[in-house]
């Protein structure tokens, strides 16, 4: 079987690969003008106002003596992450034994995915996620799919090899997750199939087969584990208020 397990730490994250782990990640939209559009020093303000938070992050690091950092929130969101798995996939069914797990069009598109070179680029346990690959390596997609000027990873490495070098995306439960592409202009799951059989294989995929591959990607969607909210600490007088701020563009 060509599909190689990957480890955990061979991930990367967003389409150009900026973070390089996890915690890494998350950081970044605590900052990001048009997300949560915080900084370090509100973050840490705003947990250390509220006593319940203190301890908390006391019992989270023990050993550390002043365990309320920006770093370590940005662990303990990662601490979080790794338990979001989907698991018992039609596909992981299969994979364990249970013929009847996939249906035959299903089976016919995991074969699909292999002989055309699918899995080239989509491997390991998520079928992507870890490495990166120019997108349009036979021919590159319109400004309908990828817009002119977005380079991908070279606005990373301002290498000129990573011009047009995006991460080959994870496919595990991809079903649920449109929009496609990071420019995100794909809705249909076919669709996007049909685009990387001929921006990434030279390959015209017909109706049959990217059917029978889009089937198979939806055999990749594992049981999505219900997450218990915590009550979290009401705020004191010391908590930040929010601001109203007007994000530019
Ligand atoms: C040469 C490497 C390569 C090959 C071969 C390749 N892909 Fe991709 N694939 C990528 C890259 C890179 C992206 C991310 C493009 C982007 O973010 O705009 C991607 C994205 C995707 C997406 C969108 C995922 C999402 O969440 O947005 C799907 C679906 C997909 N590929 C399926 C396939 C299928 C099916 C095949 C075979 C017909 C295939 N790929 C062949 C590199 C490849």
């Amino acid at each position: 079987m060509i599909l190689r397990r990957a480890p955990f730490d061979f991930a990367r994250y967003i389409w150009d690969g900026r973070a390089e782990d996890l915690k890494a990640q998350a950081k970044g939209p605590i900052q990001a003008g048009v997300e949560m559009a915080s900084t370090p020093d509100k973050v840490i303000a705003t947990l250390t106002s509220m006593p319940l938070y203190n301890d908390w992050f006391k019992l989270a690091f023990p050993g550390d003596p002043s365990p309320v950092t920006f770093d370590n929130v940005a662990k303990a969101i990662e601490a979080f992450e790794v338990t979001l798995l989907t698991p018992a996939s039609p596909f992981d069914r299969w994979l364990e034994g249970d013929d009847n797990a996939m249906t035959e069009v299903q089976k016919t598109g995991l074969n699909l995915f292999m002989e055309k070179g699918c899995s080239a680029c989509h491997s390991g346990v998520n079928f992507g996620g870890h490495d990166y690959y120019p997108f349009g390596v036979v021919e590159r997609p319109g400004s309908d799919v990828l817009p002119e000027g977005d380079k991908g990873r070279f606005s990373v490495t301002k290498t000129a090899d990573d011009e047009y070098v995006f991460r080959a995306a994870p496919l595990r439960n991809v079903a649920l997750t449109a929009p496609y592409f990071h420019s995100g202009k794909v809705w249909d799951l076919k669709q996007a199939v049909a685009i990387m059989g001929s921006a990434q294989l030279g390959a015209e995929l017909n109706d049959d087969e990217t059917t029978a591959i889009a089937s198979f990607l939806t055999a990749l969607t594992g049981e999505l584990r219900p997450v218990e909210y915590p009550v979290l600490p009401p705020e004191t007088a010391t908590t930040p208020r929010p601001t109203a701020e007007v994000i530019a563009k």
